[in-house]
């Protein structure tokens, strides 16, 4: 009796896993048949009812049907296993002769070449790069740049003022100032940086734009130290030929003070639409340092001496790259900034 049931649940149980088709039916066959409340499960429960004597016998048996289930059941879970990875393994086929896709470049920025360059023939003279803070003190963007109030400069330079003392600074030249106070000698120092002026934008303007500010100070400097230096600039810069013109003209932290012309480097001087047909074309403004200004940052002008330039860093890029636009510098108009 206990022998044929067990024989119907093991030819049942085998003939089912055969068919199973994936591993969650094999599952369910599993538990349906070994599980707690499976059939194999059930006659165990009924062996309380077979005699002592034929005891071990019926044991034996559920124990090989059990076996015999169980190891149908990992022969079968083998097989599907190997099926579904060989199916993925076609599936997920790399073909490794495709061509790559392509990664975007980035570009720098023009502005951010012009200063790289700039920096590059600086610091080969020996200077060292610098930075100073955009939000800055009234007392360090003009009172000791020797503008005090009232000077006309001030109206000169529309400023973002943020207190009646703190403002956006409006040059770089503050960081002259800073530097010197520090009392470190001798000063070579190049300090590039954003500044800001209450100016409509147009092809030419910005309410931001960048500088570079220039500062020498040591024993025995003088104007002929300033000329080589920026003669030695455009050379590298604009090109071995470029000349250089310096017209007098005023800043109040420098005398004498000049700006700074160099030949144009697209027609050599002739005239063209560039220079504006009259072959210079105006690049920064220079001069010696003001001995009030020395005196005033704690340095001894009977001592010391210094010259002092600064550049618009907008101004040398579109220049160098022959752009008639200031605008294009801040749109990140991607077609425009691939270009360099
Ligand atoms: N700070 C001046 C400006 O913004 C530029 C300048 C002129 C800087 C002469 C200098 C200098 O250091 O010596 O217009």
């Amino acid at each position: 009796m206990m022998k044929e049931k067990l024989q119907a649940i093991r030819e049942d149980a085998i003939a089912k896993i055969e068919a199973a088709k994936d591993l969650e039916a094999l599952n369910e066959i599993k538990v349906s048949i070994l599980g707690k409340k499976g059939d194999l499960t059930q006659v165990l429960k009924g062996m309380k009812d077979v005699s002592p004597e034929d005891r071990p016998k019926v044991g034996q048996l559920v124990n090989d049907t059990r076996s015999a289930i169980e190891e149908r059941l990992e022969n079968v879970k083998r097989d599907i296993a190997r099926k579904l990875r060989e199916e993925k393994m076609k599936n997920e086929v790399i073909d490794v002769t495709l061509p790559g896709r392509m990664q975007m470049k980035g570009h720098r920025h023009p502005n951010q070449i012009a200063l790289e360059e700039l920096e590059r023939v600086f610091i080969g003279m020996g200077y060292e790069i610098v930075e100073g803070p955009e939000i800055e003190y009234d007392h360090y963007n003009f009172e000791l740049l020797n503008i005090p109030a009232n000077h006309p400069a001030k109206d000169e330079q529309d400023t973002f003022y943020i207190t009646k003392d703190i403002l956006l600074r409006t040059q770089t030249s503050p960081v002259q100032a800073r530097v010197m106070e520090t009392g470190r000698m001798p000063i070579r120092i190049l300090a590039p940086g954003r500044v800001f002026r209450s100016d409509e934008v147009d092809a030419t303007h910005s309410p931001s734009f960048h500088q570079v500010e220039g500062l020498v100070v040591d024993k025995n400097i003088t104007f002929a130290d300033l000329k080589g230096t920026l003669e030695q600039f455009a050379r590298e810069f604009f090109g071995p030929d470029t000349k250089v013109k310096l017209r007098p003209h005023h800043f109040p932290f420098t005398e004498p003070s000049a700006e700074v012309d160099v030949s144009c480097f697209k027609c050599g001087g002739k005239g063209c639409r560039m220079c504006k047909g009259s072959g210079w074309i105006e690049i920064l403004g220079c001069g010696m340092v003001h001995p009030n200004v020395l005196r005033d940052c704690g340095i001894d002008p009977e001592e010391y001496s210094g010259f002092a330039f600064g550049i618009g860093l907008e101004r040398v890029a579109l220049l160098k790259y022959e752009i008639d636009d200031m605008r294009l510098l801040y749109e990140n108009d991607m077609r425009f900034l691939k270009q360099f």
